[in-house]
């Protein structure tokens, strides 16, 4: 790492070799080469080392860690499109800027959700398992039947940069999209999308059902035995948000009692880890949690996130504050 004496900057995970370049260039960086993770005490402990951070979604910045940070951090510059794990009235309430790195994420993500939305509705799981096994040994008219996608109804729940893209994606697959959103889109970018101002409206007519909103209090536990049972039978949910907004427990009575037919799921209530009671079933598609792991996207999140820096330490309003 090259010497210099720009702002002390922790980057909390080991980052792509582009951005780590980039980052050494302007800020006396302390890396993470073996990768590890934090407990809250020790960030608080590097707190004390720096004027900036640049963390991953890994690292948990609740009120009791915000209190107790260092008062030399003056920017947290997230490698990450989620705030949830930063609790941004305690940062506000410190004067610690708090950035994320929206928009350069949008198209992976979304790739991520289509693959889920199609690997669960054309069931890969067992596909792949009977070829990989070397349990392939029949063939008919009627195996391993899935459900078509293409036709069908899409429900997109928040409709900001990633389901937007989503939205498209569904668009060229001939599925027709509608969606729930705090606020209807602007005609340009509603596109064909049918809006429904309230999530009941919307959960009827989805064939498809796919999770795009932020993970806040008011979105907690949005998917549980009451939304599910407003779905239409066979409905397949595909989540690439966050493990909160889904009742778990109840996402796997829909699966096992087959209101559901299939799920996708990238995200999880306990990451890393998932839920080994999903794993019994193997129309349910799961990742794990790689919704933006593209190089291409890595980097630009690595990018915005020093844009981030860099502004502020130019003296200017960071592009994507958000506390
Ligand atoms: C995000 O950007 O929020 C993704 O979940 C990766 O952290």
């Amino acid at each position: 790492m090259a010497e210099h004496s720009g702002p002390r900057l922790w980057i909390t995970r080991k980052l792509t070799d582009n951005t780590m370049a980039r980052a050494v260039e302007r800020y006396d960086v302390i890396p993470n080469p073996e990768d590890r993770t934090f407990t809250a005490d020790e960030i608080v402990e590097m707190s004390h080392k720096v004027d900036a951070i640049l963390p991953c979604h890994s690292e948990i910045f609740d009120r009791d860690v915000v209190e107790r940070l260092s008062d030399r951090v003056k920017i947290v510059a997230n490698h990450s499109v989620g705030t949830d794990h930063c609790d941004l009235k305690a940062f506000k309430a410190r004067g610690i800027v708090v950035t994320n790195t929206p928009d350069v994420l949008s198209d992976a993500t979304a790739e991520i959700a289509f693959l889920l939305l199609l690997g669960a509705a054309r069931r890969a799981v067992e596909g792949d398992r009977l070829v990989r096994t070397g349990a392939w040994s029949s063939w008919s008219a009627t195996f391993m039947l899935g459900t078509q996608v293409t036709g069908k109804n899409i429900g997109i729940v928040g409709m900001g940069r990633i389901g937007q893209v989503m939205a498209r994606r569904c668009h060229g697959f001939g599925m027709k999209v509608h969606y729930y959103n705090r606020t209807r889109l602007a005609p340009e970018l509603e596109a064909d999308a049918i809006y429904h101002d309230n999530l009941a409206g919307l959960l009827a007519k989805s064939d498809f059902l796919s999770l795009h909103c932020p993970a806040k209090p008011e979105t907690t536990g949005l998917l549980n035995a009451k939304t599910i049972a407003q779905l239409p039978d066979g409905a397949i949910v595909v989540n690439t948000a966050r493990g909160s907004l889904v009742v778990e427990e109840d996402l796997i009575d829909a699966i096992g009692s087959g209101k559901l037919a299939a799920a996708g799921l990238d995200c999880f209530q306990t990451e890393p880890g998932g839920n080994p009671k999903l794993s019994a079933y193997e129309n349910v598609f799961m990742l794990p949690h790689i919704g933006s792991a593209t190089h291409e996207t890595r980097d630009a999140m690595g990018f915005r996130a020093i844009d981030n820096l860099d502004a502020y330490f130019a003296g200017n309003e960071p592009h994507d504050r958000v506390a």
